[in-house]
C-alpha cells in the first residue's frame, strides 16, 4: 500500500489532499468520490486505492490495473465554471500529469522518454498510453457543483502485465526506466503541482489552458481517424478550439469539430 501517513504530512498544499481515503480495494475512486461529494465532502478530497474492481475508462471503457502497482486516484473538485468549460479542466489536467512525469525523470538516470498528450486526455510515453483521466460530474444548473478527476497512472506495472492486461498499446513508467517508481513521491508531487496550477486556472479562469496543451502536444497537423457516433472518418488534426474541442479538416476542406470521442492516428 502507499504510504498516505508520508502523503499528509510532507504534502505542502492549499486544498489538494484536504482529506484523503486510502482504499486497499474498491470499485472505482471516482464512484467512490462522487459518493462523497454527495454527502458533503469538500473540494480537494483524495481518493485512492491498491487496486480496483470495476475501474472506469472513457466512454463506457474498462480501466485495468493489478493490485499494488499504478497510481489510481480521484480528486473532488468544485470549480466555479460552467459545465460547458469542462473540456479544458480535463485537457489542463493531462498537461500537469504530463509535467509532473517529465519533472519527475529529469533527474532519472537511463533514456529520455518522450512524453506527448493526446487528445483529450491521454498521456503518452513513447507514443504508448501511460495514463488516462476520466472526468464525472454532478451539475447544478449549468454549473459543476462537483467534477471528479479520475486519474490511472501507470508506474509500476510489469512489461509481461502491460501485454497481457492491456494488450500491448500501453506502458508504464518502470518499464521505461527498467526501474521501481517510488508511487509515494511521485503522487506528492503530482499534487502539489496539481494545487498550484488548479489555484491558477480558477483565477485566470483557464485562460492559457489550450495554449499550454497545444505546446506540449506533438499532434497538431497528424493525420488521424475519428471515431464518433457517426462512425470512422479520416481527417486532419488541424486545431483545437478555446473550449478545448479538436478542430479536424476532412479532405473535402470542411472543417469541423468533435467534442467528446476517440482519435486514432492513420
Ligand atoms: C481513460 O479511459 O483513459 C480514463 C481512465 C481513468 C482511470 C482512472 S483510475 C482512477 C479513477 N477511477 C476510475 O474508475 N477511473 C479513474
Amino acid at each position: 500500500m502507499l504510504n498516505l501517513e508520508k502523503v499528509e504530512q510532507e504534502l505542502k498544499t492549499a486544498r489538494m489532499g484536504f482529506q484523503f481515503y486510502g482504499l486497499e480495494k474498491v470499485d472505482s475512486t471516482n464512484k467512490f468520490a462522487l459518493e462523497l461529494a454527495k454527502n458533503g465532502a469538500p473540494q480537494g478530497t483524495v481518493v485512492i486505492a491498491d487496486y480496483q474492481t470495476k475501474g472506469r475508462g472513457r466512454l463506457s471503457r474498462k480501466w485495468l490495473s493489478l493490485p499494488g502497482e499504478d497510481l489510481l486516484f480521484s480528486i473532488i473538485l468544485k470549480p466555479h465554471i460552467k459545465a460547458s468549460s469542462g473540456q479544458k479542466m480535463t485537457l489542463a489536467a493531462a498537461t500537469i500529469v504530463h509535467q509532473a512525469l517529465t519533472e519527475y525523470c529529469s533527474n532519472m538516470k537511463h533514456d529520455e522518454i518522450n512524453f506527448d498528450v493526446k487528445w483529450p486526455n491521454d498521456i503518452l510515453a513513447n507514443g504508448k498510453k501511460i495514463c488516462g483521466i476520466l472526468a464525472e460530474s454532478i451539475l447544478r444548473d449549468k454549473y459543476f457543483e462537483t467534477l471528479v478527476l479520475g486519474f490511472g497512472i501507470n508506474l509500476n506495472m510489469k512489461p509481461e502485465n502491460l501485454e497481457n492486461t492491456l494488450g500491448g498499446d500501453f506502458s508504464s513508467l518502470s518499464a521505461l526506466k527498467s526501474q521501481p517508481i517510488d508511487r509515494t513521491e511521485f503522487l506528492i508531487r503530482f499534487l502539489q503541482l496539481f494545487d498550484r496550477e488548479y489555484l491558477q486556472m480558477e483565477n485566470n479562469y483557464f485562460r492559457h489552458v489550450v495554449q499550454k496543451w497545444k505546446s506540449v502536444s506533438g499532434q497538431l497537423g497528424r493525420k488521424i481517424i475519428i471515431h464518433d457516433s457517426d462512425g470512422d472518418k479520416s481527417a486532419e488534426f488541424i486545431d483545437v478550439s478555446s473550449q478545448g474541442y479538436l478542430v479536424y479538416q476532412t479532405a473535402d476542406g470542411q472543417k469541423s469539430e468533435l467534442i467528446a470521442g476517440d482519435i486514432k492516428w492513420q
